[in-house]
């Protein structure tokens, strides 16, 4: 049995736990405020293919650390997870890293839609946590740019009863717009290109499908103004229409190129101040159901080349709940809704079981994000040498105590 002694809940009472386990221990946690384990919906961990960026070795250490229990894969790996073969073949992959690293991560994956691997949907209809659809190029090759397609996929999901969840920027209008920023060279160009607009445009398409098929549709890495109000009136409609939104887009601005360079490159892009200041409103109206890391790990070097060659994305698993828990002290958010975007909201939409997963958290721990003990493979983070204030200690995955210092 593990004993949690004394900790105290995100009311602030108290209250001792325990929990079935092979092994007897118990944990004075006088200063831990518990959470449940968290789960992040969207992650890049990079297997099968692009393991020079991430894997489950390490990806496994930088959720914990970041007090995950669960997450979501993203396909666009190499191959992509596109047919039922691929599928196979990355959960084996992924099993056998996390039996190597010793840590049971619980995961779903997304399957990535194809046009010419549709049929592929009903195979594997029971094993993904849903569809994911690019509606505009990022990382990898995975994009559905006709109409014609986009429909048959919001028909076979909603015929499958599966969610889809939208990568919403308009692929023609970012070809059209590249076109007109033909000469950019200096990365901050990427908000420009990929303006709001490119996002909205989408966001509404992919609404009107969901209108139309009755699709459950999840709107990832919501990131404008123009996006939230799309959501909230296709919400007040009643459509089964949620929202993600990212760490790095409540917590910087397209002001950040200038310090961060080609690793504020990010798809969809950093944003004006106005937008962030929109995305905290609309978790404060429940337009925002979620958050979710899009960690999406690259490599120093590739992160260093210039616009144009430098790819979009950055990490993030480990740092998104300290960020939350600083902005908490700062009064911008309750403890009751971070356990709702990163845990309760999840987990409902995607109808996930409950578990008895707990993070304990130091709530007044103060600590510098540092790049050399993250976890990541990529080892590096856009907030490195920030203070921020609130930290996991421990997480009870499944049963098994892992104190976040030793692993
Ligand atoms: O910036 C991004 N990076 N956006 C995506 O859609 C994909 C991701 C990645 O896989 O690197
Ligand atoms: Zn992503």
């Amino acid at each position: 049995m593990l004993k949690i002694q004394n900790a105290v809940t995100i009311d602030g009472s108290r209250m001792n736990l325990t929990i079935e386990s092979t092994k007897d221990f118990t944990l004075d946690a006088q200063n831990l405020t518990i959470f449940p384990g968290l789960i992040d919906p969207h992650v890049h961990f990079r297997t099968p293919g692009l393991e020079h960026k991430e894997n489950w070795l390490t990806a496994a250490k930088a959720a914990l650390a970041g007090g995950y229990t669960t997450v979501f894969d993203m396909p666009n790996t190499l191959p992509p997870t596109i047919t039922e073969t691929s599928l196979k073949e990355k959960k084996a992959l992924i099993e056998a890293q996390l039996a190597e690293v010793g840590i049971p991560l619980r995961y779903e994956l997304f399957f990535g839609a194809d046009k010419k691997h549709l049929s592929e949907i009903h195979k594997v209809k029971h094993d993904v946590i849903g569809i994911k659809v690019f509606m505009g190029c990022s990382t990898g090759n995975l994009v559905i740019d006709d109409d014609e397609s986009l429909h048959a996929v919001f028909a076979i999901a909603a015929s499958q009863n599966l969610i889809v969840a939208v990568h919403a920027e308009d692929e023609a209008l970012i070809i059209e717009r590249k076109k007109q920023f033909s000469d950019a060279k200096h990365y901050c160009d990427h908000s420009k290109i990929r303006n709001p607009e490119v996002a909205a445009r989408a966001v509404a398409k992919a609404i009107a499908l969901c209108r139309i098929y009755e699709t459950k549709l999840y709107i990832l890495h919501v990131s404008t103004a123009d996006e939230i109000a799309l959501i909230a009136k296709a919400k007040e409609e009643g459509l089964p229409v949620y929202a993600e939104t990212t760490p790095h887009h409540l917590f910087l601005d397209d002001s950040a190129y200038d310090n961060l360079q080609g690793k504020a490159v990010v798809n969809p892009p950093l944003r004006a101040e106005e937008h962030r200041k929109a995305l905290w409103n609309a978790i404060k109206n429940n337009v925002i159901d979620t958050i979710g890391s899009d960690h999406a790990p690259h490599t120093n070097t590739e992160k260093s080349q210039a616009y144009g060659a430098c790819p979009s994305g950055m990490p993030g698993i480990e740092t998104t709940l300290p960020l939350l828990l600083t902005a908490h002290h700062e009064g911008l958010i309750t403890l009751e809704k971070i356990v709702s975007l990163t845990q309760k909201r999840p987990r409902e939409i995607f109808g996930l079981p409950e578990n008895n997963d707990v993070v304990l958290v130091d709530l007044n721990k103060t600590r510098f994000v540092d790049n050399a003990t993250l976890k990541t493979k990529c080892g590096w983070s856009v907030f490195a040498g920030q203070e921020l204030r609130g930290w996991p200690l421990y997480v009870i995955m499944n049963g098994v105590l892992y104190d976040l210092a030793t692993i």
